[in-house]
């Protein structure tokens, strides 16, 4: 028995799918690319999506955009996967953590004017596990100081707050498509906005800063002329990649209502473990349907379950409840190790332990429990059964 904490869910359609861009003319480049950009743009009902070779890139391209310069400051949480604050850190940037809300586990919305100097320019939320992060009020706080909000939805494409998709109020919202993600392309990540400028310059981040646009160009040569405008990167997807893509946002859905049922079925049993404390009990206050059909209708709240976060109350227990786990064939994780904590900040930036107290508590109590929509009920009773049998 081997269960990950997360994995893809690949049919025949998806491979048939990929097969076809291997037998056609283009491997990249080519029509997918732009399908699999308009399929995820609709879906959120967003004007522009810009995908790239992986959610990092899509996170560097969207710092640069923003005009994130050296020593600039930006402002995320630390219970975060480093990439999102490396894409500041390529440019420079300096990464100012703001601690965690015990409600969702989301960068402290109270605690983040405090953090705000004359070189921010950017706020950085995380929508963790798939909990969106209060966009509303840190849109109050951007405009109040005139910043820039990157919302890193890595774990949370399709999730819903307050009537707003997650791409509704930021002006970038980054996805990823990594295989343990909600839909995948191998690798693969995309920005989503509504700004046309960002869009624009986007385009040309992604591929070394080039255009073949006729009407951007300053020279026309003939018809072998491009032109290098900008500084870019090789961060182009290809279309073996977006072919998968594409297939896969048509369960997205499915695909959402699947990890709804898990969770639902995890708070449901282990309520009764009283060692533990659940997500569903953090955020009761504004789950209101985390149990439907279909998607057609959107809900208004919707929590996109990339991962399944228990915390254990008594920390003392969670290096052995891990190991147990394991050894049982159950491959839990830890989501994160706060970021302050890594070596790489505490040389560069100075952070130490206690810097941010609530991430930290949260860091050592914190297991993510497998939920992907393959999962049996079989194993899901496994899991349950070993969750039920631990002994402390
Ligand atoms: C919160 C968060 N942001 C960004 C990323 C980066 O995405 P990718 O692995 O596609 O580069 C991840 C990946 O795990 C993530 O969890």
């Amino acid at each position: 028995m081997y269960i990950p904490y997360g994995k893809q869910c690949i049919d025949e359609k998806d491979i048939e799918s990929v097969i076809n861009v291997l037998k056609s003319d283009y491997l990249t480049q080519g029509p997918k690319i732009r399908e699999f950009e308009e399929k995820v743009a609709n879906y959120h009902g967003v004007k522009y999506a810009v995908a790239l070779s992986n959610g990092t890139a899509a996170l560097h391209a969207a710092y640069k955009v923003i005009g994130l310069d050296v020593d600039d400051e930006f402002i995320t949480t630390p219970i975060t996967f480093a990439a999102t604050s490396n894409g500041g850190l390529y440019l420079g940037g300096k990464p100012v953590f703001v601690d965690i809300d015990k409600s969702d586990y989301n960068i402290d919305v109270t605690k983040i004017e405090e953090k705000i100097t004359s070189r921010t320019k950017v706020i950085t939320p995380v929508s963790y596990a798939g909990f969106p992060v209060n966009m509303e009020e840190i849109k109050k706080i951007a405009n109040k100081y005139n910043l820039k909000i990157i919302h890193d939805a890595a774990h949370a494409i399709g999730a819903r707050r307050n009537g707003y998709s997650v791409s509704d109020i930021a002006d970038m919202t980054v996805l990823s498509f990594h295989p343990v993600k909600h839909i995948t392309c191998g690798e693969g990540g995309m920005i989503l906005t509504n700004n046309e400028e960002y869009y624009k310059k986007l385009l040309l981040f992604r591929t070394h800063g080039i255009t073949k646009n006729i009407d951007e160009m300053e020279a026309k040569d003939g018809p072998w002329y491009y032109e290098m405008q900008e500084l870019g990167y090789n961060y182009r997807i290809t279309d073996i990649q977006c072919a998968l893509g594409i297939t896969q946002m048509e369960k997205l859905n499915g695909f959402l209502c699947k990890r709804n049922k898990i969770a639902e079925f995890y708070d449901k049993n282990l309520i009764k473990m009283d060692w533990i404390t659940t997500p569903k009990y953090f955020n009761k206050d504004w789950i209101d349907t985390p149990l439907y059909s279909n998607l057609h209708k959107k809900p208004n709240n919707l929590c996109s379950y990339h991962i399944y976060p228990i915390l254990i109350k008594n920390k003392s227990n969670r290096r052995a409840f891990v190991e147990y786990m394991r050894s049982s064939g159950i491959y839990v994780q830890v989501h994160y190790i706060p970021l302050h904590l890594m070596p790489y900040y505490k040389k560069h930036f100075g952070y130490k332990a206690g810097d941010f107290p609530i991430a930290e508590d949260f860091y050592e109590r914190e297991v993510s429990i497998p939920i992907y929509p393959d999962l049996t009920e079989q194993e899901l009773n496994y899991i349950l059964n070993k969750i039920y049998t631990f002994k402390f």
